[in-house]
């Protein structure tokens, strides 16, 4: 029987979060040894995990069908590679939120990315960052990187740095100042499915529902009231990503029970106003799964 690899980061920031989606999707692994490969037991999908830079070539090599990675270094190696078809953005993920930010040392008076035309700009992203600076008319020379970036203009090997920004600590810790954004990343599923086999597809279709299930899930809430019967009409309105709740009689009652899975987030704010509508009994639940 057919089996999908799913290449995912062993450990850094995005490993906890890619395995917890995995398992939300109801993978679970008997672990090997030496700990680089999980057998998934009640689905045929296994984990490999690898660093979170190898993914891209992984999976353009044909050494695994999926992958979990930063759009940033699936960027970089497609622009690498110049193979930009062969890489399938599936699903963003929401979450390893990071930017790809050009940064300057705090004390240059740089008024903005324009005044970095014919300066040294050190990257461990050389192929993205050349890519969008070009596209803003700019063009500079590279000091490729593959770590430490942001104390290359300390030591005078490059004028600016072009690197991930998550909190901006690293920048602030090194006297670096964000200059402009160019380009916003989250973690992404990625995958090579344009030549896999018809089992492998069918294997992959029920995987990605199952994620678009749980990615809705953890968006979604379930919000139960009550609420006069002549106030439906304001409730739904006030219901957050709500078309259609289901309506309910309560016995002995004049008003009526209304349940809704509420698509976008649900805050203090919402109730407040759902109560002063004249709503009250009002529950908010977590969602844990959801088919569609
Ligand atoms: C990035 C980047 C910075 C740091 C920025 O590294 O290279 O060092 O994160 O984060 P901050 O704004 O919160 O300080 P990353 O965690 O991606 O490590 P890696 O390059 O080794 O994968
Ligand atoms: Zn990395």
């Amino acid at each position: 029987m057919s089996r999908l690899r799913v290449a995912i980061q062993k450990s850094g920031r995005l490993s906890e979060k890619s395995l917890d989606v995995l398992k939300r999707c109801g993978l679970s692994f008997a672990r090997s040894k030496d700990k680089l490969f999980w057998y998934g037991r009640d689905f045929p999908v296994d984990v490999l995990l690898v660093r979170d830079d190898d993914i891209p070539r992984m999976l353009l090599d044909g050494v695994c069908e999926l992958g979990i990675v930063g759009e940033n270094i699936a960027r970089e190696v497609m622009l690498e590679r110049e193979s930009e078809s062969q890489l399938n953005c599936l699903r963003k993920l929401g979450f390893g939120h990071c930017r790809l930010s050009i940064a300057v040392p705090e004390n240059r008076d740089i008024a903005g990315i324009e005044a970095l035309e014919g300066t040294r700009i050190a990257t461990s992203y050389p192929a993205l960052t050349r890519n969008l600076m070009m596209q803003q008319g700019i063009s500079t020379s590279i000091v490729e990187l593959s770590g430490s970036v942001e104390i290359a203009p300390g030591l005078g090997t490059a004028d600016a740095i072009s690197d991930l920004v998550s909190t901006g600590t690293t920048l602030r810790a090194n006297h670096l100042r964000e200059l402009d954004v160019l380009f916003e990343s989250q973690a992404a599923l990625y995958g090579r499915v344009n030549d896999i086999s018809d089992e492998k597809k069918v294997l992959l279709d029920r995987l990605l529902a199952r994620l678009e299930g749980v990615m809705q899930a953890a968006e979604s809430k379930y919000v139960m009231l009550h609420a006069p019967r002549e106030a439906l009409e304001k409730i739904t309105e006030l219901l957050p990503g709500v078309e259609h709740p289901s309506v309910m009689p309560l016995e002995g009652s004049d008003r009526i029970a209304i349940h809704a899975v509420c698509g976008e987030a649900v805050f203090w704010e919402h109730l407040e106003a759902l109560k002063a509508a004249g709503a009250s009994a009002i529950l908010v639940l977590p969602v844990e799964k959801m088919l569609a």
